[in-house]
C-alpha cells in the first residue's frame, strides 16, 4: 500500500495541535481519483476549523483546497486519466497532504497556462469572489462596493473583479502598506480600519456616498461599521469572522440604518452541485484569462511549516494568497 503525509489534529486549539503523520493511502474507490498533490491552498476557514469555531469530527485532517496530478483512477471514473492536472476546493477537509483520494466529481481540470500553484492560490478564493459578485449580488457598473480586508486573498480578488465589472471600489485594510496593496488591486479608495474614525474618512473620501454592497469577512470588529457604510436599501454580506463572530443581532437595526438587506452566505452550497462547480470554475478561469482576476501566489510555505502558516495568518502577517508546497 502507498503512504501519504498528512496534517492531523486530535483536538482543536492553537496552531501546534496540527501534526504531520504518515499513514497508508488506500487504492482509489469507485468514482474516486488518487492525486499526487503539488500545491495546497491556505484559506482562513482552515483557522476557524483548527480553532474549533467551526467544529470538525475528531481526529481530523484540515484544508479544503489543492492542485495536483492524477496518479490513479478508481472504477467508474471516465473523465480523468493518470497525468491530468486537476484542482479542488470542496472535497471535505484533508487537503493538507501530499497525496489524497478525492471524488472525481469534485475535481476541475486546470487550464493550460495556469500552474498548479496558481490553481491552488485561486480556486477557493476566486469561486468565493465569483458567487459574491455574480450571485449574492450581481454587481452592476456604477455601483459602489465596499470590500473589507481588501489586501487579503479573497479581498484582492474582489477588488480587481468588482473594478472590472465597472463598480466604484472602496476598501479597508489593516495598515498603510495593505491599503497600498488594495489600491494596486483596483480599489478607488482604501482606508486603514485600525485607525479611529475610519468610517467618516472613507465616506468623506467618497463624497458622502455610501456603498450599495458591503462585503464583510472580518465580522465582530467591523460589522456595526458595515451597517453604517451601507446606503439605504443596501446589502450587507457577512461572509467571514476573521476578528470573531458577530454577536446576536436585533433585526430592528436593519430598519433604523436604512431598510438594509443582510445575508450570511458560504462558498460550499454554491459549488455543491458538480455541474455548477464546473460552470463557476469556467467563469473564474474566463475572468483570469481576461485579466479581471490574477492568480498570484504571494507566499509559499513547506507542508512541514504548517504551524508557521497558521501563526502568520492569525497575526495578520500575510497578504494575498498563501500556498503550501508538500
Ligand atoms: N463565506 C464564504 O463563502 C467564505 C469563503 C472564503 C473566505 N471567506 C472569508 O473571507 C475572509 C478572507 O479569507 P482569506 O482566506 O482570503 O484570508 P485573508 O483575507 O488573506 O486573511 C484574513 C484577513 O482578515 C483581516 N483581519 C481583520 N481582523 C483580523 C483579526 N482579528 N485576526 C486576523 N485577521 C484579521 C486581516 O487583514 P488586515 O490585516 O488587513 O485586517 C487578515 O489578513 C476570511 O474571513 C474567510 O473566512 C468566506
Amino acid at each position: 500500500m502507498d503512504t501519504a503525509r498528512r496534517v492531523v489534529m486530535q483536538q482543536p486549539g492553537q496552531p501546534e495541535v496540527m501534526r504531520i503523520e504518515q499513514s497508508g493511502l488506500a487504492e482509489p474507490a469507485e468514482h474516486e481519483v488518487r492525486l499526487r498533490q503539488t500545491a495546497i491552498g491556505f484559506n482562513y476557514i482552515d483557522i476557524y476549523q483548527r480553532q474549533g469555531l467551526y467544529p470538525l469530527p475528531l481526529p481530523s485532517g484540515l484544508g479544503h483546497e489543492a492542485a495536483g496530478v492524477v496518479e490513479a483512477v478508481g472504477p467508474g471514473v471516465r473523465e480523468f486519466r493518470p497525468g491530468d492536472r486537476v484542482a479542488y476546493m470542496n472535497a471535505g477537509v484533508g487537503a493538507y497532504a501530499d497525496a489524497r483520494n478525492v471524488p472525481a466529481q469534485r475535481l476541475v481540470p486546470i487550464p493550460a497556462g495556469i500552474s498548479d500553484e496558481q490553481a491552488a492560490s485561486v480556486l477557493f478564493k476566486g469561486l468565493t469572489a465569483q458567487y459574491l459578485l455574480r450571485r449574492t449580488h450581481r454587481v452592476e457598473p456604477g455601483e459602489v462596493v465596499l470590500v473589507h480586508a481588501a489586501a487579503g486573498g479573497v479581498g484582492q480578488i474582489l477588488c480587481r473583479w468588482a473594478k472590472a465589472l465597472g463598480a466604484r471600489v472602496l476598501a479597508t485594510a489593516g495598515s498603510p502598506a495593505k491599503c497600498e496593496l488594495a489600491r494596486a488591486a483596483g480599489a478607488d479608495i482604501a482606508v486603514d480600519y485600525s485607525q479611529p474614525d475610519w468610517v467618516q474618512h472613507l465616506l468623506e473620501a467618497n463624497g458622502g456616498r455610501k456603498a450599495d454592497v458591503v462585503y464583510d469577512s472580518v465580522g465582530r470588529a467591523t460589522f456595526e461599521h458595515s451597517l453604517d457604510c451601507a446606503a439605504q436599501f443596501g446589502l450587507v454580506v457577512l461572509y467571514g469572522a476573521a476578528s470573531g463572530p458577530v454577536p446576536p443581532l436585533d433585526t430592528e437595526v436593519l430598519n433604523r440604518k436604512g431598510c438594509l438587506y443582510l445575508t450570511r452566505p458560504s462558498v460550499f452550497p454554491h459549488n455543491a452541485d458538480p455541474a455548477r462547480l464546473r460552470a463557476n470554475a469556467a467563469e473564474l478561469f474566463d475572468a483570469i484569462a481576461r485579466g479581471w482576476v490574477r492568480a498570484e501566489v504571494s507566499r509559499r510555505f513547506a507542508l512541514d511549516d504548517i504551524v508557521e502558516v497558521h501563526r502568520a495568518a492569525q497575526a495578520r502577517a500575510t497578504q494575498g494568497a498563501v500556498v503550501i508546497v508538500p
